[in-house]
């Protein structure tokens, strides 16, 4: 099945990997007409991190009421729309397997292209939706629960994987952290709310793989065993001191990596993406990096930093143009990797 592609092509996105449920409707690959999430961080708070079985019960549960209001708030008849697109990974099975089989559904049933979408080639795509007046190459800093990953974006569908965590994700370092500190789950917006109050100079945390300055890959899990043993030694240490300390180490490490990388490939700015870019100081040091590098800082909104299906359907749309649909035997693949 192949059709035109063009700024009135509807595009349904689906987005079901982790513990968000979300579904939006994009038209011509920027254009938000409607976006809903529902988030089930209140289901898998008291385990203190997402259980991979209740997330695939409740995208079951959530799904189709997510999708109807996605439609509902879109004010457009079912019939308006063009293809459906949706995560086929990475992410948990039980969870993607959930909106990939939906997504399909829905496509037989309309009769329209289903496209299958990379979740992190989306989130590339998040910094296009609010400005698609960026111009390539573009270093884009991806940072999330599940992965850190400096990627040069050349053209759209043309990445280079330039630098990556060789062990914890940043958000998995926030989540770790915190849930040490018993600030809660999920743990970065709560050390981003206790650092408020603290000194990000209390504690000097050290700086993974920074004694090479060309080197612009991350580590995490060092920074998590010195906060561990910091705390051992001194347990009557501010809360609030070692949660600004820990979250400056990791922001000086991301943004100093991000701004090597950029300048090395030549980008004409660097983009935010994935969850850990709602981080408040992460956010003010990398536009105040930009400016002095005299290059774009672009941040996402907070909504579009974290998982949503409007970054599902303007990937969507993009896959569609150059590669037409995807065959509907296609499967779900937990590893899918950005650049393969
Ligand atoms: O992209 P995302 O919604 O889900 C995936 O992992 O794909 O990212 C979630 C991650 C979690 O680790 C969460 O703690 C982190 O993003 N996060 C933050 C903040 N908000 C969410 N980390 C630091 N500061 C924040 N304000
Ligand atoms: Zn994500």
């Amino acid at each position: 099945m192949t059709i035109d592609v063009d700024e009135r092509t509807l595009v349904l996105g689906i987005e079901t990997s982790c513990d968000e449920t979300a579904a939006a409707l994009v038209m011509g690959g920027n254009d938000i007409v409607s976006s809903v999430v529902s988030s089930q961080v209140e289901i898998h708070a008291d385990f203190g991190g997402v259980v991979p079985e209740i997330a695939s019960r409740a995208h079951l549960e959530q799904l189709n009421p997510v999708i109807a209001r996605a439609i509902v708030e879109a004010g457009v008849d079912e019939s308006r729309i063009d293809a459906v697109a949706c995560t086929t990974g990475p992410g948990l099975i039980g969870a993607l397997l959930v909106g990939v089989s939906a997504a399909k559904a829905l496509a037989l049933a309309w009769d329209v292209p289903f496209v299958g979408v990379n979740h992190l080639e989306a989130h590339l795509y998040s910094a296009f939706l609010e400005d698609p007046t960026l111009e390539f190459p573009l270093m884009v800093l991806l940072v999330s629960g599940g992965h850190t990953m400096l990627v040069e974006m050349r053209d759209h569908g043309d990445y280079a994987l330039v630098g990556r965590t060789i062990d914890d994700a940043a958000g998995e370092a926030f989540d770790k952290v915190a849930r040490f500190l018993d600030l809660g789950y999920p743990g970065g917006p709560a050390i981003d709310r206790a650092a408020l109050d603290g000194d990000p100079e209390a504690i000097r945390f050290p700086r993974a793989l920074s004694d090479d300055p060309d080197n612009v890959d991350f580590s995490f899990s060092g920074l998590k065993t010195a906060v561990v043993n910091y705390v051992r030694k001194h347990p009557d240490a501010a809360t609030a001191d070692i949660a600004a300390s820990f979250q400056a180490a990791v922001v000086d490490v991301l943004v100093t990596k991000a701004r090597t990388a950029a300048r090395r490939v030549g980008a004409t700015g660097i983009v935010l993406g994935g969850g850990v870019a709602a981080n408040s100081l992460l956010r003010e040091e990398m536009l105040g990096a930009c400016a002095a590098d005299g290059i774009r800082g672009f941040l996402p909104s907070r909504a579009f930093c974290t998982d949503n299906a409007a970054m599902i359907a303007s990937a969507g749309w993009h896959r569609l143009r150059s590669d037409g649909p995807t065959p509907l035997d296609t499967g779900a693949f937990p590893n899918l990797p950005l650049v393969s």
